[in-house]
């Protein structure tokens, strides 16, 4: 460990050699962002990546305090998780779990619905990706999901393996004609537990058509609040959802506008790249506005870092930097980079299922523990 940003204050959930195969040619990180003073002044230098040796000597240097369980101690007890573990060491019991076939510990529910807005106006920064993985993850901890696509591109509805050509209902009907969500959900073929309303490429053109509608911000609220499954205990019993994510196109329109009227919480990816920064302002500067005038229950509750690379300084500079200005919102688990994530959507899956042993899939997998259990905590 060599300087203050060591890569090793955030759990990746593991990485193999073969994971690290994107460098990355980093110049230097940008000095100014739009943020405020998020990064002026603090800009990490050009930095050259870690030789593996190096990669593996800081690896080997602070070995975690591991109380890792045996394989043949872990199927005595399958459903034994300490709750102190080290991510590095959850991770690894994980691994285990998954290798042998044994079902995760399965987390409380929440006792209320809890309303994710999954949103960042920049593109390919981990939305989608962060939507779907999170989504199937939580359903792998027992919990009771709903995702909403409301990305015209319907990259979510493809991960997920959920029909959206053009006609199929969709959020399109959902914002435009005011269906219901029970009429329009799909249950997705791949994870027990999570329903999709999908989107198609009709809601390219939603934004315009619902200019003259009256409430138009509004139309995902009323549909939510109309669900029979969505709010409390009390209210709706134990069949509700747990978790509804809502994927957001690239955009600060009028469909991400109806997200954030809908959900409580919002969840943030960052892509630890150059650049993460920039334009963070702009959104959260929006997130004030609908609090102030739409909808104060929002609150910008989670961070996660995507395509992690724990090799470069810049991803630790980036992380730091986020960390700095948004402090406990950031989840310990950043996601690595990690082949096996951008080739599940092209098997219709999500890594989950697809490689559920890899990097990727057990950082998703720590990443909604955390969600989880922070919520249970507040
Ligand atoms: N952890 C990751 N490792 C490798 N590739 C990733 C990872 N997360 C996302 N990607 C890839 O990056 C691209 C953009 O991700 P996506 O989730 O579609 O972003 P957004 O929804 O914000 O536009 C996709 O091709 C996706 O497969
Ligand atoms: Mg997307």
């Amino acid at each position: 460990m060599t300087d203050g940003t060591s890569p090793e204050e955030f759990s990746t959930g593991g990485s193999r050699d073969s994971e690290r195969d994107h460098p990355q040619n980093t110049s230097s990180y940008p000095q100014g962002s739009s943020l405020g003073g998020l990064g002026a002044g603090q800009g990490v230098s050009r930095e050259t990546q870690l030789t593996e040796a190096d990669a593996v000597s800081r690896e080997t240097a602070a070995p975690p305090p591991s109380p890792v369980r045996t394989a043949a101690q872990l199927a005595d007890t399958p459903a034994g998780f300490d709750d102190d573990l080290t991510p590095l060491a959850r991770a690894a019991q994980a691994t285990v779990l998954v290798r042998a076939g044994i079902p995760q510990e399965q987390l409380s529910r929440p006792s209320e619905t809890r309303i994710f807005v999954v949103a960042n106006q920049k593109g390919g920064v981990g939305k989608t990706t962060s939507t779907v993985n999170l989504a199937a993850a939580l359903t792998q901890l027992g919990q009771r999901v709903l995702v909403i696509d409301l990305d015209p591109q319907g990259n979510a509805s493809t991960a997920l393996n959920i029909e959206h050509r053009q006609g199929t209902p969709s959020t399109y009907e959902l914002l435009v004609d005011g269906a219901s969500i029970v009429d329009l959900a799909r249950p997705c073929p791949d994870a027990a537990g999570l329903w999709v309303v999908p989107a198609t490429i009709d809601l390219a053109g939603a934004e315009i058509e619902l200019v003259s509608v009256v409430a138009r911000e509004q139309r995902l609220k009323k549909a939510l609040d109309a669900h029979p499954r969505i709010g409390t205990a009390q209210a709706v019993g134990e069949e509700r959802f747990d978790y509804v994510l809502i994927d957001c196109p690239p955009s600060l329109g009028l469909l991400t506008l109806n997200a954030l009227v809908a959900g409580a919480e919002m969840l943030i990816p960052i892509q630890a790249e150059y650049y993460a920064l920039e334009g963070l302002g702009q959104l959260l500067a929006t997130v004030d506005m609908v609090r102030a005038h739409l909808n104060p229950d929002l609150a910008v509750s989670t961070i996660v870092l995507t395509m992690y690379d724990a090799r470069t300084r810049l991803a630790a500079g980036v992380a730091q930097e986020v960390r700095e200005h948004f402090g406990d919102q950031v989840l310990k688990t950043a996601i690595p980079r990690s082949v096996r994530v951008s080739e599940a959507p092209s098997y219709g899956q999500t890594v989950m299922t697809y490689d559920p042993g890899s990097p990727g899939a057990l950082s998703y997998l720590e990443a909604a523990r955390e969600i989880v259990v922070r919520g249970s905590l507040s």
